[in-house]
């Protein structure tokens, strides 16, 4: 190194970080978190807050592990930046369940067999939900689609657009035997 130079870790610890504090609304709660400027959402909600659903793998948005539902659109949490995540309103698999109650999606991916590790489940659940909201009858093309940025190292895939498939399908059959129900009462 030149005389007079100075080293580039030198150089990096003189990066001040200073936290700024965040609130979001996490799974109907209502947080508040002081957080760095280069926070990932992931980071804040998986580390600070305890949402341990919520995986990190690639850390670059390729793989979908750490989808989470942010505003009803379902991200990739390690390419956002929490600081950027003010009023927010944020989604995670510790959100879907009704008590002791499995959601329908989580309920027809262990009946169905949707995952092995379980290591891409949530984020597969969650982009699934996304789907659904926005179109609850999807074709099986729609479904590979959608949820092609989901990677699984373990099931084949099939397993979990079958999942899938199944959840829409007692959606619809439980939507069915109401108006059955209804118009033979009337
Ligand atoms: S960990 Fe975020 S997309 Fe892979
Ligand atoms: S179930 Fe193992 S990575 Fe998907």
């Amino acid at each position: 190194m030149l005389p007079g130079m100075k080293s580039r870790s030198h150089n990096r610890n003189m990066v001040v970080q200073h936290p700024r504090e965040v609130e979001i609304s996490l799974n109907g709660i209502r947080r508040r978190v002081a957080v760095k400027s280069n926070w990932t959402l992931l980071r804040l909600i998986r580390n600070s807050l305890g949402c341990k659903s919520v995986k990190e793998v690639c850390g670059i948005g390729e793989c979908g592990a750490c989808t989470v539902i942010k505003d009803g659109r379902a991200v990739s949490s390690c390419i956002e930046l929490a600081i950027l995540c003010q009023d927010s309103t944020i989604l995670t698999a510790e959100g879907l369940t009704d008590g002791e109650n499995l959601h329908p999606l989580q309920d027809s991916f262990v009946k169905e067999g949707g995952f092995q590790c379980g290591f891409c489940t949530p984020g597969m659940i969650l982009m699934a939900k996304a789907l659904l909201d926005e179109t609850p009858n999807p074709t099986l093309d729609e479904i590979k689609e959608y949820m092609s940025g989901n990677l699984c190292r373990c099931t084949g895939y099939w397993q979990i657009i079958e999942s899938i498939q199944n959840a829409v399908h007692q959606k619809n059959s439980k939507r069915i035997h109401y108006h059955h129900q209804r118009n033979s009462k009337t």
